[in-house]
C-alpha cells in the first residue's frame, strides 16, 4: 500500500502536493498460475478480466508460466474467443495497444466449454488444466474465477470443492493414477452479489467453508481496489494532523455519494432482484464507510486491517422498528425504470436509496453517516465528504453570514484525488475570507494515472494477498443490517419518484435537510470553494 509521509504548499501561492512515497510502484513477484474463469463469454471478462491481465502483462507484471481457460455453457471457436477479447482490450484496457503484448497473452488463452452443475464437465476441465499446466509449467497453482450469475455460483464451488479434494488426496493416491505436476496452491475468486440477504450470504460461506480454508476465498468488492479507496487510510494514519481532529469532538458529518450518470440500461433483470441498496449499499458503500470510520489496525496485513473493519460494521446502530427504519431511510425510482428491458410494469424495485446512519462508538458518537446512492442521476461521481464542525464565527463573520466549515473530499470517481477546503483571507486591507481548496489529483502527480481496480485486485489473488478483499465476517454483518431495512420496506409504499438526470426525489432532501445539513452535489470541474 502506498503510503504519504509530507504533504506541503509551494511558494507560489498555488496550493502543490509534495509527497514522498514508501514504496510506490514496488515490483512484487507474480508466481506462476493457471486461471479458470467460469462465465468466460460474459461481459465481465470482456470489459474487465482481459482488460486487466492485459494492462498487467504490459506492465511486465505476469510471469510467462501463466495461463488462463475460460469456460462457458456456450460452445466458442477459441479463434473467434480471442478475436473478441482482443477487440474488449482495445475499448476497455487502460492501456494503449501493444500487438506484441496481446500476441503473447492470446497463446495463453483458451476456451473450455462445459456446464456448471456436471461433474463430466469438470473432469474435463482438470484435464485440460493437467495439460495445460505442464504445457505453461504453472507448478500447479490454480486460481478459479467465478464469474457467472449468482445462481451458478453453488454448483460451481461443489464442483471444484470436489476436484479440490481430488487434487489434496492425489499426493497419497494410487500408484497409477496420470502424470500431473506438482501440487500448488489452488484459491477461488467470487464476484458479487455474495448472497441476496444474510441467510443465503451464510449458505454460501458454508458452502466454500466445507472445501476451501478462508485463506483461499477472495470476495471481490472492486471498489476496495480502487487507488483513492486505500488512499484513505494512508491519508489517516501517515499523517499526524489527522488523527487527533478525526472523531466526533470535530467532525460534524460524513458524507458517501456514489452517483451513476446511466440507468439500468440491460441489466433490469437482474437489478429487479438486487435494487440499489443490494447492488451498491451493502458492499461497496460499506466498504468506504468502514475504511472511513474503523480504528488504526496493529499492521498493513489483511486480517488485522479486516478485523477493524468488521468492528465499524458491528457497531452500525441497528434500527430499532420498522417505523425507525422508514424514519431514516429513502428510496427512489427514476422515471421509466418500469418500461426497462426485463423489469416489471409494477415494479416497487429502487433506484436511489438514502440512508442515515450512525456508528456507535466513542469515535463516531453522535456523528451522523449519509449515504445517497442513484441511477440516471445527472453525472457518475463517487465521494466522500468529511465535514467539521463550525468556529464559533465571532471573528470572521462576512456581515452575519457564517465562515464556511472545512471539509475534506475523497474523490473516487470520474477521477481519483482528494482536496481540503480551508479558509484564507482575501488580500487586501479588510478581513474578508474566502475558501480555497488544497487539493492532490493522481493524474497530476506521483506515477500518473492509478492502476484500473481489477489489475490491482487480480495481481493480489495471484499473490495471495486478500487485504483487498472481504471477509466472510464482514459480509455477514452488512447483510444483517441491510436485511432489517428490507423487512421494513416490504410493506411500505412505492419508492418516491424522481426524474431521470435529477439528483433523487425531494424526500431524500427532507431525510439530511431536517438535520439542517445539506446533501453535498460534486462539481465536475469545479472548485470546491463554491459548494
Ligand atoms: C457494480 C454494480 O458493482 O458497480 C453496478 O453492480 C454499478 O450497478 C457499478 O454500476 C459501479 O462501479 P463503478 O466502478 O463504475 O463505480
Amino acid at each position: 500500500m502506498s503510503e504519504m509521509t509530507g504533504f506541503t504548499d509551494s511558494r507560489d501561492g498555488d496550493f502543490c502536493p509534495i509527497i514522498h512515497v514508501a514504496d510506490v510502484n514496488v515490483e512484487r513477484d507474480t508466481p506462476p498460475c493457471a486461471i479458470t474463469i467460469f462465465g468466460a463469454t460474459g461481459d465481465l471478462t470482456n470489459r474487465k478480466l482481459i482488460p486487466a491481465f492485459y494492462d498487467l502483462a504490459v506492465q511486465k507484471l505476469l510471469p510467462d508460466e501463466f495461463v488462463v481457460v475460460g469456460y462457458g455453457r456456450r460452445p466458442q471457436d477459441e479463434t473467434q474467443f480471442r478475436e473478441g477479447l482482443a477487440a474488449g482490450v482495445k475499448e476497455f484496457a487502460r492501456l494503449d495497444w501493444d500487438e506484441t503484448v496481446w500476441k503473447w497473452l492470446a497463446e495463453r488463452i483458451f476456451y473450455q466449454q462445459g456446464a456448471y452443475d456436471q461433474a463430466g464437465s469438470f473432469a474435463t476441465l482438470d484435464a485440460r488444466l493437467n495439460e495445460l499446466e505442464q504445457q505453461f509449467k504453472t507448478r500447479g497453482n490454480r486460481l478459479y474465477y467465478i464469474a457467472t450469475p449468482p445462481g451458478e455460483f453453488a454448483p460451481i464451488i461443489e464442483n471444484v470443492g470436489a476436484l479440490r479434494q481430488n487434487d489434496r488426496a492425489f499426493g497419497r493416491g494410487p500408484a497409477n493414477a496420470p502424470a500431473r505436476g506438482p501440487r500448488g496452491w489452488w484459491r477461488l475468486i467470487i464476484e458479487k452479489p455474495f448472497g441476496s440477504d444474510l441467510k443465503s450470504a451464510h449458505d454460501l460461506n458454508e458452502l466454500l467453508g466445507r472445501y476451501f480454508n478462508e485463506t483461499e476465498v477472495f470476495r471481490i468488492d472492486h471498489y476496495l481496489g480502487k487507488e483513492t479507496v486505500q488512499n484513505i487510510l494512508a491519508l489517516r494514519f501517515a499523517n499526524a494532523i489527522m488523527e487527533p481532529i478525526w472523531n466526533n469532538r470535530y467532525i460534524d458529518h460524513v458524507q458517501i455519494v456514489v452517483a451513476e450518470k446511466v440507468g439500468v440500461g440491460r441489466r433490469g433483470g437482474y437489478y429487479e432482484t438486487s435494487g440499489a441498496l443490494r447492488d451498491m449499499v451493502v458492499n461497496h458503500m460499506f466498504q468506504l464507510l468502514t475504511m472511513v470510520a474503523m480504528e488504526a489496525p496493529v499492521s498493513l496485513t489483511a486480517n488485522a486491517i479486516r478485523d477493524e473493519k468488521v468492528k465499524v460494521l458491528r457497531a452500525l446502530r441497528m434500527f430499532g422498528s420498522p417505523d425507525e427504519v422508514l424514519d431514516n431511510t429513502r428510496r427512489g425510482q427514476y422515471d421509466g425504470y418500469k418500461e426497462e428491458e426485463s423489469v416489471a410494469p409494477d415494479s416497487h424495485v429502487e433506484t436511489y436509496v438514502a440512508l442515515k446512519v450512525h456508528v456507535d462508538n466513542w469515535r463516531w458518537f453522535g456523528v451522523p453517516f449519509y449515504l445517497r446512492h442513484g441511477k440516471a442521476l445527472p453525472q457518475r461521481s463517487t465521494e466522500i465528504v468529511i465535514r467539521w464542525k463550525d468556529t464559533p464565527n465571532v471573528l470572521f463573520n462576512q456581515g452575519g453570514e457564517r465562515v464556511k466549515s472545512n471539509m475534506l473530499i475523497f474523490r473516487i470517481q470520474p477521477d481519483e484525488s482528494f482536496a481540503f477546503r480551508v479558509n484564507a483571507k482575501v488580500p487586501g486591507s479588510g478581513n474578508e475570507i474566502h475558501d480555497v481548496r488544497m487539493d492532490f489529483a493522481y493524474a497530476d502527480g506521483l506515477h500518473g494515472e492509478p492502476p484500473e481496480a481489477y489489475e490491482r485486485l487480480l495481481q493480489d489473488a495471484l499473490l495471495g494477498d486478500g487485504t483487498l478483499f472481504t471477509r466472510r465476517d464482514e459480509v455477514e454483518v452488512a447483510w444483517s443490517i441491510v436485511d432489517s431495512i428490507f423487512d421494513a420496506w416490504k410493506d411500505a409504499p412505492a419508492p418516491h419518484p424522481y426524474e431521470k438526470e435529477s439528483w433523487g426525489p425531494a424526500e431524500s432532501d427532507e431525510l439530511i435537510g431536517r438535520d439542517k445539513r445539506r446533501w453535498h452535489v460534486p462539481h465536475d470541474n469545479e472548485d470546491v470553494a463554491h459548494e
